[in-house]
């Protein structure tokens, strides 16, 4: 998979992409990721890339034609573009599992007070990883780029992400532990320890379930 990601801030990423499981996705050539500065874009003589707001209002607005001509070069039949703003779709696992399958996503990462309208039709998806507001979208996009690229095939073990929650069945992980048997006095339960595996099964099932109950009881209602 190649993912472009567009941002005006481009060493965010140096660090989150250069260590544990993305490094050795990149150095495996399983996913290739390219960082644009929209700014080398622009075509005005100043290099800016935002204006204040018709219709006045506070803040900068980002221009369209930087992120528009990034875009469309970088545009081919298979690419998918996603916009990450605070107003778009609710990110979910579910929809990680479907971008993970995509050739060619094409990030456009928002910042300041946002970006002009006009912005929005270069996209075919515009997402939001959560009810709250970022200062932009770049850390937004390596929550998505991290998501997606450990469910491409070959990343981590298919059967790691196959028992993750939010999967299919909206339960949360049963606990692990590993050693020591015993650490400040909390026990490993007796049945981790018995090689019963239905046992063993039954006990994280109803541990899922417990779990479930106590932190996240909307999950259940599904
Ligand atoms: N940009 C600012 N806040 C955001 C959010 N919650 N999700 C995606 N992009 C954002």
């Amino acid at each position: 998979m190649k993912i472009d990601i567009l941002s005006l801030f481009p060493d965010m990423f140096k660090g989150v992409f250069s260590e544990s499981i993305i490094k050795r996705a990149i150095d495996n050539k399983l996913v290739e990721i390219n960082i644009h500065n929209f700014r080398d874009y622009t075509k005005d003589p100043h290099n800016k890339v935002d204006d204040t707001p018709y219709g006045g209002g506070c803040g900068m607005v980002l221009t369209p034609q930087p992120i528009f001509d990034c875009v469309e070069k970088l545009k081919t039949k298979d690419s998918k573009v996603i916009l990450l703003t605070p107003s778009g779709r609710p990110y979910k696992q579910k929809l990680a599992y479907s971008l993970s399958h995509e050739k060619h996503l094409i990030i456009i990462c928002g910042h300041y007070e946002g970006f002009d309208e006009r912005i929005r039709t270069l996209a075919d998806i515009e997402i939001s990883i959560g009810d709250y507001i970022l200062t932009g979208g770049e850390i937004a996009s390596m929550v998505l780029v991290d998501s997606i690229t450990r469910l491409i095939p070959g990343v981590i073990k298919e059967q790691s992400h196959l028992e993750d929650s939010f999967n299919n069945n909206f339960l949360l992980d049963y606990p692990t532990y590993t050693k020591p048997r015993v650490y400040k006095g909390m026990e490993v339960p007796e049945v981790l320890l018995s090689g019963d595996h239905k046992k063993i099964e039954e006990y994280r099932k109803n541990e899922s379930i417990k779990k479930t109950k106590e932190l996240r009881p909307d999950l259940l209602e599904k």
